[in-house]
């Protein structure tokens, strides 16, 4: 059977604005903190009840379907469609109670996401992009800013928990900051993604990003007109750059030059 995009899209907003309210009712007293991969990778109630409350409303709407998700959830799929969810990106901004954070979904196929869709509780912004069908806001069609020259390029930016790649990847920030309007952190890989896509970043740059940072992301930058690129200047398996088809030769340039 061919794929009912439409019902995908539905049932990812659907879940995504769903694990939103539980993650608000969880805000500000979080609970059952503990740590992930480093002392600074943290890991909460919060995050594994919104992982919880995604799988069972994907699971109960289609069975068939695999399943990914950053606090562990993993089941194959029988239907060639696979979901892979960030119950809860921008982990230590919602601690810290910075409001951007956000709830990341997407429905991928052999070929990569198909639907992504990245809610922001706290603004109440929810983010789609249908694979060929373009990006949105809250129903809003969005473009990437372009063309931007690279000296006037604003570069949103994150750093993974590895003490190691954080210095390497340091390195290559501080090597083209000179060269680039400035930098931003905004704390969730996933608003980066979805900036670039609204024109309020230019263009993001990570190392060490993991595939439901930027599986519904990705898909709203590139459905917006962002270029992507696989950069790879530490020692991470992936490092990616999106950026406008204009700007993103010179940006991908300056960073190769200062990483290397
Ligand atoms: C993190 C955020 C951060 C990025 C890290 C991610 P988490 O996700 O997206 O901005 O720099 O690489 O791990 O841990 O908050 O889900």
């Amino acid at each position: 059977d061919p794929v009912d995009l439409a019902a995908l899209l539905e049932l990812a907003v659907t879940a995504a604005r769903a694990a939103g309210q539980e993650l608000l009712q969880r805000y500000g007293h979080v609970e059952g903190l503990a740590t992930k991969s480093t002392a600074t990778d943290p890991v909460s109630d919060a995050d594994r009840a919104s992982e919880a409350l995604l799988v069972r409303m994907l699971t109960q709407q289609r069975p068939a379907d695999g399943l990914l998700g950053e606090e562990g959830a993993s089941r194959p799929s029988t239907s060639g469609i696979t979901w892979v969810v960030d119950p809860l990106d921008g982990t230590v901004n919602y601690l810290y109670q910075l409001d951007n954070w956000a709830v990341s979904v997407a429905a991928q196929d052999e070929a990569g996401s198909v639907v992504g869709v990245v809610h922001d509780p706290r603004r109440d912004l929810t983010y789609t992009a249908v694979r060929g069908g373009g990006a949105r806001c809250n129903g809003r069609p969005l473009a990437v800013n372009d063309p931007v020259p690279l000296d006037r390029a604003l570069l949103g930016t994150g750093f993974g928990y590895s003490a190691e790649r954080r210095r390497r990847q340091a390195t290559v920030i501080g090597g083209v900051l000179p060269r680039i309007r400035d930098i931003r952190r905004i704390g969730s890989a996933a608003l980066d993604l979805c900036a670039v896509a609204a024109g309020t970043l230019d263009a993001f740059y990570e190392e060490g990003i993991q595939l439901w940072d930027v599986a519904a992301g990705g898909l709203v930058a590139t459905e917006a007109g962002a270029v992507v690129s696989h950069l790879r200047l530490t020692d991470a398996p992936t490092g990616y750059l999106f950026a406008g088809p204009a700007l993103h030769p010179d940006l991908e340039a300056a960073l190769r030059a200062a990483g290397s």
